[in-house]
């Protein structure tokens, strides 16, 4: 892949991408021995095939280590010089220290600063702008952006209302100047009003830690699906509408959506809604499954890798999630 100039240029992109998910496949069949469920009902529902699952001893970190490492190549630069790291992610190692650090030390990435940002499904996008806005003032030139989710550890495998739509995963991104194209436009939503309606109840300074609350299984995803999905494909459709009309074009002008992989048909009823043609909006929630933070950025990269976006094309990505939060970009591709 052609390498650009990592210092000159006036718009802020992409200039690497990468991602990683573990090998382990748990597919729809596996989950019919588990719970009172079946590959047709995932299927119909869903869109879900399969899903990736990490193995015990692996941690979040990890997978967006890996990751960070293969954007960091394809950005052909080294870890030395990034001088900020954000990661996004609701399943971290830890409180503290941030996944954000955990993540520069494995990659030896010393003269970074590190910090993680918390937007459940839209950790991807909220990070990437984040990162935007930080080059674009001129305060960082290199950042790594990492979205990343082990989302099997919190997940009830006994509740079949949830464990059959989540997946594991990580991608990345090195953000910094670009001579063409670059992001267009940006936009982040949040409502408060919605938090109860997923959720992991316990675990915080709210309901720390105790053999009540792992009796109860709290320390698990809760979710209101029904109504997650109704608000979901509401929000997506109106974000995709924001970012589209504050970068000055048409839904029309769009060469391709990257979704939030949550389920095919809160996807199909987003393009729907935006008169944005199937074709256009790429999806994978087939083999991976929701990885929360995870699930744009690896599309994303897939869909480069794949050719289904090549330079000069205006690409649209549009995410919601717990919060709830809902948010979107536009970028003209420049690689
Ligand atoms: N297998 C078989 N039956 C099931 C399963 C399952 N895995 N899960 C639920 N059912 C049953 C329910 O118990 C219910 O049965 P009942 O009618 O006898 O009560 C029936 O199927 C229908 O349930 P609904 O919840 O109405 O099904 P729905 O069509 O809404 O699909 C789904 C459920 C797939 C969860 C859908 O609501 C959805 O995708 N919601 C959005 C979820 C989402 O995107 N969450 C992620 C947000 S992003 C983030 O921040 C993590």
């Amino acid at each position: 892949m052609a390498r650009r100039s990592l210092t000159q240029g006036s718009k802020v992109g992409i200039l690497g991408m990468g991602y990683y998910v573990p090998p382990k496949i748990l597919r729809n069949s596996d989950l019919e021995k588990m719970v009172d469920t079946s590959n047709e009902w995932i299927t119909t529902r869903t869109g879900i095939k399969q899903r990736r699952i990490a193995e015990p001893d692996v941690s979040t970190s990890l997978l967006g280590y890996r990751a960070a490492k293969k954007a960091l190549r394809d950005a052909g630069i080294t870890a030395r010089e990034i001088d900020l790291i954000i990661v996004a992610t609701t399943t971290q190692d830890m409180f503290f220290p941030s996944t954000a650090c955990i993540i520069q030390q494995k990659l030896r990435a010393k003269g970074a600063a590190a910090f993680d940002i918390a937007a459940a499904c839209c950790g991807f996008i909220f990070a990437l702008n984040t990162a935007y806005h930080y080059v674009l003032a001129g305060t960082y030139q290199r950042v790594l952006v990492v979205a990343a989710e082990v989302l099997s550890k919190v997940v009830d495998w006994t509740d079949r209302n949830t464990c059959v739509l989540f997946g594991d995963g990580a991608g990345a991104c090195v953000v910094g100047k670009v001579r063409t194209g670059g992001i267009l436009s940006s936009y982040m939503a949040s409502d408060g009003t919605w938090k109860d309606l997923l959720e992991i109840p316990a675990g915080g300074s709210r309901m720390p830690a105790s053999h009540l609350t792992v009796d109860e299984r709290l320390h698990y995803i809760k979710m209101r699906g029904n109504e997650v999905f109704k608000l979901a494909v509401k929000m997506m459709a109106e974000a995709g509408n924001k970012a589209v009309a504050l970068a000055g074009i048409e839904c029309r002008d769009i060469d391709c959506v990257i979704p939030h992989q949550a389920n095919y048909r809160i996807i199909n009823a987003t393009a729907s809604r935006l008169g944005i043609d199937l074709k256009k909006v790429y999806m994978n929630v087939n083999k991976y499954g929701n990885m929360s933070s995870a699930s744009t950025v690896v599309a994303l990269t897939e869909a480069v890798k794949k050719g289904r976006i090549r330079k000069g094309d205006r690409v649209l990505l549009v995410a919601f999630g717990s919060g709830l939060v809902w948010s979107s970009m536009v970028l003209e591709w420049s690689r």
